[in-house]
């Protein structure tokens, strides 16, 4: 079946307070998971899915994401000089795996902005959205199971992920109607309820199909939680217009936005690597004994 969805959109523009002092010159996007910056597994995801197209949102301080996704001629060289043919291939492959574009978000007034500054260059077509703070690991990349979801009513589609209730206030929430094959008929979005307000604990998981009616509803939202343009909200809107879904996606899951989370992160896939698995669990096993 031909892919419908040739386009996505990365927003990698906020300053990453969260990733102080790390952040202040370097895009948090650029912190290694293990080897790897995590920006390139989200890009790697897209591309997974037969997405070719990805246009990242950046802003300041943001140009060694550029360079990333660049070819490096003189470090080519030198690998090939060496005769480096695995890590040739690797750095070849990031900068071949995709067309990347970049425009800027002038000023940080929220997701849903960030994702309206997509709206020319995705110009008329449905498109994904991939969240650079989540890694989602998956047997079929968590982007190709929502186009899937997709193609089957031509409707926005967004990753749910049951969550336990006392963390629904840091995502957003849906409200909605099982239906099957994990799909679920969205009737509400709330971004960040609180315990008591939440409409269920079925949390919105950093990935989107859209259709590109999105960007009307992105124009007509004020600023809601935190004073910024919420995308959560503009699906909100759009909810009330026209049938929208959830997918409970297959995967798991990994936050890569606070600290505490990108250490576990790197650790977990850290010991999925032959590389690294086995020294570093004998030396968790011996901090762990040290610890006790
Ligand atoms: C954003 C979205 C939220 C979603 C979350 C997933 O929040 O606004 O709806 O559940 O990503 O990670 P943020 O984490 O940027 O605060």
């Amino acid at each position: 079946m031909k892919n419908t969805i040739r386009k996505a959109i990365i927003p990698a523009a906020g300053f990453g307070t969260r990733f102080l002092p790390a952040a202040k010159s370097q895009p948090k996007e650029m912190l290694p998971i293990v080897d790897t910056p995590t920006i390139q597994y989200v890009v790697e995801e897209a591309v997974a899915a037969g997405i070719r197209d990805i246009l990242m949102v950046i802003g300041k301080s943001k140009r060694a994401i550029e360079e990333h996704f660049d070819r490096n001629f003189e470090l080519e060289k030198e690998l090939e000089e060496k005769g480096k043919v695995g890590d040739l291939a690797a750095i070849r492959h990031i900068s071949s795996m995709a067309n990347i574009h970049f425009v800027w978000q002038k000023e940080l007034r929220g997701l849903g902005d960030a994702i309206l500054c997509g709206r020319d260059h995705m110009g008329r077509e449905p498109f994904a959205v991939l969240l650079g703070d989540t890694l989602i690991d998956a047997k079929t990349p968590v982007t190709k199971q929502l186009l899937a979801g997709y193609e089957r009513y031509h409707e926005s589609v967004c990753a749910l992920e049951e969550v336990p209730r006392e963390k629904v206030s840091r995502y957003g929430v849906i409200k909605g109607t099982r239906m099957q094959d994990g799909l679920y008929l969205v009737e509400d979005f709330v971004e960040k309820p609180s315990v008591a307000e939440a409409p269920s604990n079925l949390a919105i998981a950093g990935r989107y199909v859209f259709t590109p009616e999105i960007f009307d509803y992105i124009e007509k939202t004020t600023p809601g939680k935190n004073g910024e343009i919420q995308i959560t909200d503009a699906m909100r809107l759009m909810v009330r217009d026209r049938a929208m879904y959830g997918l409970r996606f297959e995967g798991t899951r990994y936050d890569i936005g606070n600290k505490l989370d990108f250490l576990r992160t790197n650790i977990i896939y850290a010991l999925k690597r032959k590389d690294l698995a086995k020294d570093l669990h004998a030396f968790l096993r011996q901090l762990v004994a040290e610890h006790k």
